[in-house]
């Protein structure tokens, strides 16, 4: 098919160049001249693994091109808007998409087949089509979410557990060209309106952080028990019914999706007003991790991390991506340095722009060249992203360059044997680990109420 995106940012480059390694003629537009004109010398602005490749390969074959303004859509079967929902606070944002829409109905040299696959709250995509019906009322709409994470876009757009396709009024012969742009995938379809479309999307993120948040706090609970929260997450996601995806504890979640979808989806039912008290406070909660992280780390220290020099390894909001997005690893940093510590950071793709982010909310770190300069001489490690490169560090050569023995590895990604080893202590998410092999989570006295003795 020849088809056409709007949006040359995340969502709209994987869509592009996924639509068109399987042989449609896709042409994606974006208003940002500079963007277009590094596109097609072959230049991606995001780093997202197998992309670069598939962008070549679409621009040698011919069945990828960019362009700067919206006649790049004539001709197109279908046209695809993927452009940004994010305002610069962060929070969710249609204007864009409005426009986008807007725009696209007004000119009727423009595909009349319009799909949105940005994020939208539920509600939005009928205000969206009754807006372009009332311009022309031949346009028809549907809402085709993406399910894809930073980092695997391209492995998740392509083997994506399932499409969903949201019908708007008298449009099924759009739903027939999504059927047939997305049968080379041989994965399930499902076929819905566009108000449940929308609350599959969103619904399905507020539940993957909501489930993380669960095992956060599970995680301080177990610290307080004494339970190793990791064999509780491992034998609770053995249920089929709970699945041991998106259930590791952590710092907390960050990125450009879940954070702002979990502010926005209680709003939403505030405004109908309903309340919805789980997912309102699945925010809070998130945000509260890295301070018990923090306390975890200064108990098993034995001391306030005031005055002492901390190695922050890890500052993107999860491995494998430059993004640094709401990153949980910057609250860290951010709330180290409020308790009086001097951080040094190194990340493997974004140690400055994080320094740089971070001095902007002015809170100072310093930079290291490399993990194991950020170690030497630290009175403290702290692990706030899962870089496979942290795990391959040498404690045996890096222990004794520490002025202190303990790493708070919230990633639980570094070879923890090699550290315990070479003498340190690692504190896994609550769960204290000694070099004389004590495993135990730290132990603090747990009143027995009469409740809890039954
Ligand atoms: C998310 C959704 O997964 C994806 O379906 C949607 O299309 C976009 O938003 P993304 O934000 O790119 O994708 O990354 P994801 O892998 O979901 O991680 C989000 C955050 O949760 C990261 O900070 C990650 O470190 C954290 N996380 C994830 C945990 O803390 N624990 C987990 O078990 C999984």
């Amino acid at each position: 098919m020849l088809i056409s995106v709007i949006g040359a940012g995340y969502v709209g480059l994987v869509t592009g160049a996924c639509l068109a390694h399987l042989g449609n003629e896709v042409r994606v537009v974006d208003i940002d001249r500079a963007r277009i004109e590094r596109l097609r010398g072959g230049e991606v602005p995001i780093h997202e693994p197998g992309l670069d490749e598939l962008v070549a390969a679409g621009l040698a074959n011919g069945r990828l091109s960019f362009h700067a303004d919206q006649s790049g859509t004539y001709g197109s079967q279908l046209v695809i808007v993927a452009v940004g929902t994010l305002d610069r606070a962060g929070e969710w944002y249609g204007e864009l998409v409005e426009r986008a829409v807007r725009g696209l109905a007004e000119d009727s040299r423009a595909p009349r087949h319009l799909v949105v696959r940005s994020t939208l709250m539920p509600g939005t995509a009928v205000r969206l089509e009754a807006l372009a019906q009332a311009i022309d009322p031949d346009v028809r709409l549907c809402f085709n979410p993406e399910f894809t994470r930073e980092a695997v876009a391209v492995r998740d757009f392509l083997e994506p557990d399932r499409v969903v396709v949201g019908a708007g009024r008298d449009a099924q012969a759009l739903v027939q060209e999504l059927h047939e742009l997305y049968a080379p995938m041989g994965r399930t379809i499902l076929d819905t309106d566009l108000t449940s479309a929308e609350t599959i999307k969103l619904a399905s993120n507020v539940f993957l952080a909501t489930k993380i948040s669960f095992a956060n706090e599970l995680a301080r609970l177990c610290a307080a028990t004494g339970a190793d929260v990791h064999a509780v997450v491992d034998g609770m996601g053995l249920d089929l019914r709970i699945g041991r995806s998106f259930l590791s504890p952590g710092p907390g979640f960050g990125g450009s999706c879940f954070p702002s979808q979990v502010r926005a989806l209680p709003e939403l039912a505030r405004s109908f007003g309903i309340e919805a008290p789980i997912i309102a406070a699945v925010d809070q909660s998130n945000l509260g991790q890295a301070d018990w992280l923090i306390d975890g780390l200064e108990r098993a220290r034995g001391a306030s991390l005031a005055g002492s020099r901390v190695a922050l390894l890890g500052l993107t909001f999860k491995a494998n991506t430059d993004d640094l997005r709401e990153s949980p690893a910057l609250r860290l940093a951010e709330r180290l340095v409020a308790r009086g510590a001097r951080v040094v950071a190194y990340d493997p793709k974004a140690t400055e722009a994080g320094v740089v982010q971070l001095a902007a909310g002015g809170v100072t770190v310093d930079a290291a060249p490399s993990a194991a300069e950020a170690v030497i001489d630290a009175d403290a490690v702290v692990v706030g992203t899962e870089w496979a490169e942290f795990g391959a560090l040498d404690w045996a050569a890096l222990a004794p360059r520490m002025r202190g023995r303990i790493i708070a590895d919230a990633r639980r990604i570094i070879d923890r044997d090699a550290a315990l080893a070479a003498g340190l202590t690692v504190v896994a998410m609550g769960v204290t680990h000694t070099p004389d092999g004590g495993g135990a989570a730290a132990r603090i006295a747990v009143p027995v109420t009469a409740a809890a003795a039954v």
